[in-house]
């Protein structure tokens, strides 16, 4: 069954813009759950601009499904996980500028320094995944890596869709479908899960939780805007919703084929 991580990031923003106690992630992350978030993700960046240290330790304790921490592969966040043990660790690039994660990690350019920080995760006990771009070079370096999972970025696919007219259908959409889908078959090749995220909204997330094979999708943004009109607890039913159609629908194509 297809799970979906909700992102939590955006919740910490609001609070952040006052800097006070309110809204409180964790409270959020109990939202999640009861919609049916199979994992709730946060990203501690280094310049803690949305989810505080406080956040994460407060997490770890309390959410009862996975945990999933999006960090930068500095020895400053090992050192973090390696205390705090997520159940998964997702390593992104980071940027101080960027508005949010602008592209994938670039592993294959830095695989010696990326087996070592793995093997340290591991060591925590965490399922360790890699964002990257839909390149067969970086999923061949993931597996080479030892990471367990891959998370195709799914932003240039959500782009093109937004730009385009909306429609999947269209030639440039069925384009970056292809390379997430490509990407996807590679990673379950090379024996990694496969997950997605970045960008997905609910009009485009139907077509990528159609791709065969894909475990996880990532999202935020979208999520924690819609929760603004109807709550996050039925933001997050109706994002698994949504999913769960898509993913049957596939299967469904699968069997009668
Ligand atoms: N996956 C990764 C690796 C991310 O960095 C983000 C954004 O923090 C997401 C998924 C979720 O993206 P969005 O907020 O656009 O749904």
């Amino acid at each position: 069954m297809i799970q979906l991580g909700v992102n939590l990031d955006h919740v910490a923003t609001i609070r952040q813009a006052r800097r006070t106690y309110e809204p409180d992630p964790v409270w959020a992350a109990s939202e999640a759950q009861l919609g049916g978030a199979d994992a709730i993700t946060v990203h501690l960046r280094e310049d803690r601009r949305h989810i505080q240290d406080h956040d994460v330790r407060r997490l770890v304790e309390l959410v009862h499904v996975k945990l999933n921490l999006e960090m930068a592969a500095t020895d400053e966040m090992i050192a973090i996980a390696a205390t705090l043990k997520p159940q998964s660790a997702a390593l992104v690039p980071e940027g101080r500028q960027e508005i949010t994660t602008e592209g994938g990690l670039d592993v294959a350019g830095q695989t010696a320094r990326l087996t070592d920080v793995v093997a340290r995760l591991h060591d925590a006990g965490s399922i360790v995944s890699a964002f990257i771009d839909a390149e067969p070079a970086q999923i061949e370096a993931a597996q080479a890596c030892g990471f367990d999972a891959c998370e195709v970025h799914t932003g240039p696919y959500a782009q093109v869709f937004w730009e385009q007219g909306k429609d999947a259908a269209l030639p440039a959409i069925r384009a970056e479908l292809d390379k997430v889908r490509q990407a996807g078959a590679l990673i379950q090749r090379a024996g990694m899960r496969f997950n997605a995220g970045h960008g997905l909204t609910y009009s485009n997330v139907q077509p990528i939780a159609a791709l065969t094979g894909l475990r996880e999708l990532h999202i935020g943004h979208s999520i924690v805007s819609r929760s603004v009109f109807v709550g996050l607890r039925a933001a997050v039913v109706e994002m698994k919703r949504l999913m769960r159609e898509a993913a049957e629908s596939c299967s469904g194509h699968n069997t009668s084929a």
